[in-house]
């Protein structure tokens, strides 16, 4: 039998036609186009490239968008199940439940043909912002608001949470947080999907296994982590004496390391930049100044105390986007599903394709 490797570091687990990711040189690529050349297209193009394989032209992309806007709305019913439920402060203990909810009401939910899964799909990118929504205002007594089919899928979701139309940049913003969080080849997310995959279960309930993942505060719920960390820190003087203080009870920090990433997070740049510009609109730097000083500060005692460097990951300035959006910290994971169940989609069918049940082994000790 081959050696144990921990957490699987470095095992490579399948072939992907999905996603490259070079570590080295801090290179994302979502089917074979760079992350860059991908992040000003409307979340849509995005989101069928990976599902399909290609970037759609003019008449597949509105087909698609039309599609996805058609199925915005969620049951009524499901609301009213979901509010027998006190979600308390994760969003995305609530979207896993509504998640299960929709496949119940789905009468295609255990049909496996292409155009089931197909459909399936389609209702899975278009519904997840619409619940997370639905529930936020659920948990203020508030009632939904319906979707608004003028608006792009990431600017719909300003909308539906607030019921302001959103600012051009706040609507940019939202799209290419979408687009950045949307796919990671074998992240433990997508792994845990891809073995329900493996095992012929369905979509909905290897999504479920994807979300139920991500929710850790090692992977996804950092996000919400970085935004607390924000709030707990409260001001520049204080950054020093934290990273110190964490560094010293040996706690992680959260938003910064990665298991493949040696170098920055291509993603974390553009997200950088975004929240720069977020900060400028606000006429308030104050979140993005904290954010840049525990960047800097964390990176100069990493090199001190371990003798190599630490780079913020794709959730550490994506919480500070996400500050500047008035959007609350229980429901950054669940945004972050929001985008990512495109890359799930994808590996799910991917798995389907060509599959083998994913089933390693274990040295019995
Ligand atoms: C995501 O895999 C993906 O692609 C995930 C993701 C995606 O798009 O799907 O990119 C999204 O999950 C990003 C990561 C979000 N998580 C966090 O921000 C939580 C904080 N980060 C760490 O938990 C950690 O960096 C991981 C989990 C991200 C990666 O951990 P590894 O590869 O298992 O490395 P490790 O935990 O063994 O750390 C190596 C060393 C350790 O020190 P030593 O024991 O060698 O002395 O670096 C230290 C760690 O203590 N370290 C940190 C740290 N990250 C690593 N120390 C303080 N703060 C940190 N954040």
């Amino acid at each position: 039998m081959e050696e144990m490797k921990k957490g699987l570091e470095g095992v490579v687990a399948l072939d992907t036609k999905i996603s490259f990711i070079d570590g080295i040189q801090g290179i994302l690529m979502y089917r074979g186009i760079k992350i860059e050349e991908l992040v000003d297209l409307p979340y849509d193009a995005v989101s069928y490239l990976l599902i399909n394989g290609k970037l759609p032209d003019e008449t597949e992309l509105s087909e698609f968008s039309r599609e996805i806007k058609n199925n915005r709305n969620i049951n009524g019913k499901q609301i009213e199940v979901l509010k027998e439920f006190d979600f308390g402060f994760d969003a995305l203990d609530g979207l896993r439940t509504a998640i299960s909810c929709t496949a119940h009401f789905d009468l295609e939910n255990n049909y496996h043909s292409p155009d089931a899964n197909k459909n399936k799909s389609i209702k899975l990118v278009a519904k997840f912002p619409t619940i997370v929504a639905a529930l936020h205002r659920a948990s203020f007594n508030q009632k939904p608001i319906e979707p608004n089919e003028e608006l792009s899928h990431g600017a719909n979701f300003l909308y539906m949470l607030t019921g302001r139309i959103p600012t051009e940049l706040e609507a940019e913003a939202m799209e290419k947080d979408l687009i950045l969080s949307a796919e990671h080849e074998l992240n433990p997310s997508t792994f845990a999907l891809r073995i329900a995959a493996s095992t012929l279960s369905d979509i909905y309930s290897a999504v479920i296994c994807g979300l139920c993942t991500l929710k850790g505060p090692l992977h996804g719920g950092a996000r919400k982590g970085v935004m607390d960390m924000l709030d707990e820190v409260s001001s520049i003087e204080n950054v020093q004496s934290y990273v110190l203080g964490k560094l010293e009870r040996k706690e992680k920090i959260m938003g910064f390391g990665h298991r493949v990433y040696k170098t920055l997070d291509p993603r974390a740049r553009i997200y950088k930049d975004v929240a720069r510009r977020l900060s400028i609109e606000n006429g308030n730097s104050y979140w993005f100044d904290l954010a840049e000083e525990l960047e800097h500060i964390l990176f100069h005692e990493f090199v001190e105390v371990k003798g190599k460097p630490i780079y913020p990951n794709v959730d550490f300035y994506s919480a500070v986007v996400y500050k500047y959006l008035d959007i609350p910290a229980e429901l950054a994971t669940s945004i972050f599903a929001m985008g990512r169940v495109s890359g799930w989609i994808a590996h799910c069918m991917e798995q389907y394709d060509d599959n083998k049940v994913i089933r390693p082994r274990a040295h019995f000790v």
